[in-house]
């Protein structure tokens, strides 16, 4: 999957702090391009404000943030539109404007950062709908009237509605069942291929980091430890010996190991969790 090993994204020691609260301390961290990252830690470690400082919209205390080569802390006006239509965001929560509907959704960064006619936009949106598997008639729905899948596939059209090189995507197949967490995961996995798109993901699901990244950095004292899923398990560490090596974490590795054990095109664990659904129980969070 990985293209070339040129940074596409470069932090350096940076530092986030809230009042007394220092959440990233000298902390490094780098995505080559056309690579799938993975990004995970314990809830409240910084993923989420580590993605927001990335795209200029966090303020960094202090450290240097290089997107494409330019400082994205120090970009204003026009410039810093210029580099934001070149990545593409699904954010955590609240991915979607709720009084638009999809195609509005998707139409609204194409109006933003481009003069394209009416007819242009839309063809652009069909494409983009088309292209996240969703049925043409979701276009004219609103964000209300989907399912969370359809939700979060809306969501990607429209991080992905100006032709993004990189895309960013906080938890994107939390709330969705195993099966329509699998299919997600396939479909960035595709639209990665296709586009060479560069991935980075914060995500709690083990299944993805081992079915769709290249590499996998994880938050910890307020840096990160960044390698291959083989390498980060030979780390010291007991969250991430907890994290990799617990239950949850065994399941998806032997799933990933073992082609025998996809069942319907499915991990082994994440057909446990849908047998375990079944029988009343809940596929929770880690
Ligand atoms: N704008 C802000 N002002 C003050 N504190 C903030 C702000 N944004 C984030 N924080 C704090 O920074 C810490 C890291 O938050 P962040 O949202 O990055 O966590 P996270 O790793 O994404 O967690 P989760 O897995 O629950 O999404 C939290 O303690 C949060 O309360
Ligand atoms: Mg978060």
């Amino acid at each position: 999957m990985v293209q070339d090993d040129q940074p596409i994204i470069k932090v350096s020691r940076l530092r986030n702090k809230f009042g007394l609260q220092v959440v990233h301390d000298q902390l490094d961290f780098s995505v080559k391009r056309g690579e799938v990252m993975g990004i995970v830690g314990g809830s409240g470690t910084g993923k989420s404000v580590l993605l927001r400082t990335i795209i200029g919209l966090n303020r960094p205390s202090s450290g240097l943030i290089e997107v494409f080569g330019q400082d994205t802390s120090k970009l204003r006006g026009n410039e810093a539109r210029a580099l934001q239509a070149r990545w593409g965001v699904l954010f955590q929560d609240g991915a979607l404007f709720s009084s638009l509907t999809v195609a509005q959704n998707i139409e609204a960064p194409i109006k933003e950062h481009t003069k394209l006619s009416k007819e242009l936009r839309q063809e652009l949106i069909d494409v983009k709908v088309s292209m996240v598997g969703l049925p043409p008639d979701a276009a004219n729905k609103f964000p209300s009237e989907l399912s969370g899948g359809m939700r979060k596939r809306a969501g990607l059209a429209r991080a992905l509605a100006l032709d993004a090189e990189i895309v960013f995507l906080d938890e994107p197949t939390a709330g969705l069942d195993p099966i329509g967490a699998a299919k997600f995961d396939e479909l960035i996995q595709e639209l990665q291929a296709t586009l060479g798109l560069t991935v980075v993901m914060v995500t709690h699901d083990l299944d993805s980091l081992h079915a769709i990244c290249d590499r996998v950095s994880v938050l910890l004292n307020k840096k990160v430890k960044v390698g291959t899923i083989p390498e980060l398990i030979r780390e010291p560490d007991p969250w991430i010996d907890e994290y990799f090596k617990g239950p949850r974490g065994r399941a998806a590795e032997t799933a990933k190991s073992r082609s025998a054990n996809r069942v319907n095109g499915l991990s082994l664990s994440r057909s446990v969790a849908i047998e375990a659904s079944s029988l009343g129980s809940t596929k929770e969070k880690i």
